[in-house]
């Protein structure tokens, strides 16, 4: 396995990211989506559920590296040191990926973001994934499972053809409930119809999301209704992945109720969804940057407190 890693200059730290060269395993569809499997140990031993590699892509425009979730790692076995990532062909970037073969050489940075935090107690996980944001929640269903916890998930697709993973999601937990937006498959409709009836079902204490910005908005508002905690993997535009430009703020409510820039590819992807200020980002219409103190809306209590559930001081 070839795989040239170097330490980004300045991080000295054994979790920061490296850049490295590593050669390609395997490229296939994965149902509507492809599969990008890379020989990448440096990585592979620094990476946590929620993080994110940035893959250097070749072709005309693409100057920017593109920002993909680690669907899973391997830090065992004969796989030892590899690194999945699933991605929907739809731009120059990801439609060049479709093109490389195995024992190409891709330059990768990572792992990238804010993982997400696992509970420090015992509770019940509910894990909500639409479309290929599936793919970071099975590895992050892996963990939760290690440490003893019961998960459930939710997985929308818009049709049957754009689930993911179907046996692997029922593989790894105790239940699955499925929607379609067309009702191809499953409940015909969105996660959130079912949210609040998996939730008293499976009796969940916490939720973890991954999927398009509107979906975890959507998400994050009915668990705050629950007075439920929420954490989301959001997908903000990148371009440098590393903290310098700025392009992929996020507003973000503190504890003092004001709102202030998070940057999505340090400070998150990985963010408390009821923190977001959703009303203030990019994809909903005339955002107010920022909220004066007067004006602003403490973010709300959960059960249990985010102190006891992630063990925060
Ligand atoms: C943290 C994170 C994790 C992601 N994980 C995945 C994943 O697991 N699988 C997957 O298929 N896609 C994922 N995406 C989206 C993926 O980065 C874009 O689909 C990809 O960059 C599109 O590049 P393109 O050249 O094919 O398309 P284009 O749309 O032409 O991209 C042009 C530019 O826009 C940016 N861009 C376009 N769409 C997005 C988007 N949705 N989010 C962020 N930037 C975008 C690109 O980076 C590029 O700079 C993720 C994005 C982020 C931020
Ligand atoms: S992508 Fe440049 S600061 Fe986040």
């Amino acid at each position: 396995m070839a795989s040239r890693a170097g330490t980004m200059q300045g991080r000295i730290g054994t979790d920061d990211p490296v850049q490295a060269s590593c050669e390609v395993l395997a490229r296939r569809r994965e149902g509507a989506y492809w599969l990008l499997s890379i020989a990448c140990p440096s990585i592979a031993e620094r990476a946590k559920p929620g993080q994110f590699v940035n893959i250097a892509v070749g072709g005309f425009g693409t100057l920017l590296r593109r920002p993909f979730s680690i669907a899973r790692v391997s830090k065992q076995g004969v796989a030892a040191g590899t690194v999945d990532v699933v991605f929907d062909a739809h731009g120059p970037g990801t439609d060049w990926l479709t093109t490389v073969s195995v024992h190409d050489v891709v330059d990768v940075v990572g792992p990238l973001g804010t993982p997400f935090p696992l509970p420090q107690r015992k509770v019940a996980c509910l894990l909500v994934g639409g479309g290929y944001g599936v793919a970071p929640l099975l590895y992050l269903a892996e963990e939760l499972t290690r440490k003893g916890l019961r998960v459930d998930m939710i997985v929308g697709a818009a049709s049957q053809e754009r689930i993911l993973s179907q046996i692997e999601a029922k593989r790894l937990t105790a239940s699955v409930t499925f929607t379609t937006d067309d009702g191809s498959y499953g409940v015909h409709g969105r996660v959130t119809d079912v949210l609040e009836e998996v939730v008293e079902n499976c009796h969940s204490g916490v939720v973890y999301a991954c999927g398009p910005n509107p979906m975890l908005r959507a998400v994050s508002e009915r668990c705050k209704e629950m007075k439920l905690p929420v954490q989301v993997a959001v997908e903000e535009h990148m371009a440098c992945g590393i903290g310098v430009c700025f392009t992929c703020v996020m507003p973000m409510r503190q504890k003092d109720g004001t709102v202030r820039m998070k940057r999505s590819c340090i400070d998150g992807p990985v963010f408390n969804g009821a923190r977001i200020a959703w009303e203030a980002t990019r994809f909903d219409v005339g955002p107010p940057l920022l909220v004066e103190p007067e004006e602003a809306e403490a973010p709300p209590e959960v059960r249990p407190s985010e102190a006891d559930l992630w063990g925060e001081s």
